[in-house]
């Protein structure tokens, strides 16, 4: 009688659009398990495929997102809960939204769906606020809707869900060097010069039409990032090299995957983003660091 919910990793930022835009992979991704309890109180009773995450329910996103969803019901009864991590976590792939958005899609269906789905990405962004610090949707809205999000706005919040309007196929490769949200987010200039915010919003804007008008010259010529990435790159060894590698074998481009390590490209193929694979393996091949790769469509 467990509910059972998958939620998958996600690419935040996406270059140009730090905090405000993100799409889904297919995998990998992580699993919530819930089901009702007789006794008051969130318990969590297993977490397989990760070492080392607290079970404590104030201290684990799914016991923080459960435990909000159930005070703001007043539900008196309790909560069983499990979690089945399918990635690393301070990997830049979105891992601790995937376990809140799991858990809060999970536990709305075991109460009958009494939220909309606008207000499962605010009990999500709770989870994220443990996990970092900061309660972005940039990596649950995504994750709970599919395809490219943008969250257009923060107070109140407006997410609008874009889908994927063309075929598009990303490739993930993620240095196994573990990177905290929190660090990468405390080591950002606080103010951006006006020349790069017009070229970032111009690049944004650029990359959601290159999306809704199936343009994938626009969607490449829109790929960058030259106020974030500057900064958070000198975190992520090879970074220069990786990306450098993945443009020259054909991706429409690339960079860091939220707030990294994890890079990813984005190929208009499967067959292009493989051969992006090859080529980001390539450059880490004898760093002495171990890689994981990943190619989903999105
Ligand atoms: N937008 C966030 C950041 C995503 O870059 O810090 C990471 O969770």
């Amino acid at each position: 009688e467990f509910i059972k919910a998958y939620a998958p990793a996600t690419v935040a930022n996406v270059c140009c659009g730090f905090d405000v835009l993100g799409f889904a992979l297919d995998q990998p991704g992580d699993e919530v398990w819930a089901r009702k309890t007789e006794q008051p109180g969130i318990t969590i009773t297993a977490i397989h495929g990760i070492d080392g995450l607290s079970s404590d329910p104030t201290e684990n996103v799914i016991g923080v997102v459960a435990h909000k969803m159930l005070t703001d019901l007043h539900i008196t009864h309790g909560l069983e809960m499990q979690l089945h991590k399918g990635m690393p976590v301070g990997s830049g792939l979105g891992s601790s939204a995937a376990s809140s958005a799991a858990a809060a899609f999970a536990v709305n269906e075991l109460l009958g769906k009494p939220f909309t789905t606008q207000a499962l990405v605010l009990y999500a962004m709770e989870g994220e606020k443990k996990a970092s610090g900061s309660a972005h949707a940039d990596n649950v809205a995504p994750s709970l809707l599919g395809g490219f999000v943008l969250v257009r706005d923060y107070s109140p919040l407006d997410v609008v869900p874009l889908g994927v309007p063309l075929d598009l196929y990303c490739t993930i490769l993620y240095p196994q060097i573990e990177l905290k949200t929190s660090l990468s987010r405390s080591i950002l200039k606080q103010e951006i010069p006006l020349k790069k915010g017009i070229t970032q919003w111009g690049n944004l804007a650029g990359f959601m039409a290159g999306l809704l008008m199936k343009d994938y010259a626009l969607l490449g010529r829109s790929l960058h990032d030259e106020i974030f990435e500057p900064e958070r790159s000198i975190l992520i060894p090879l970074f220069h090299q990786v990306k450098a590698a993945a443009l020259a074998a054909g991706a429409l481009g690339a960079g860091i995957s939220g707030s990294g390590p994890s890079i990813f490209a984005l190929s208009a193929t499967l067959a292009q983003a493989q051969a992006v694979q090859e080529a980001m393996e390539k450059v880490y091949a004898h760093s002495g660091i171990d890689t994981k790769t990943y190619v989903s469509q999105v």
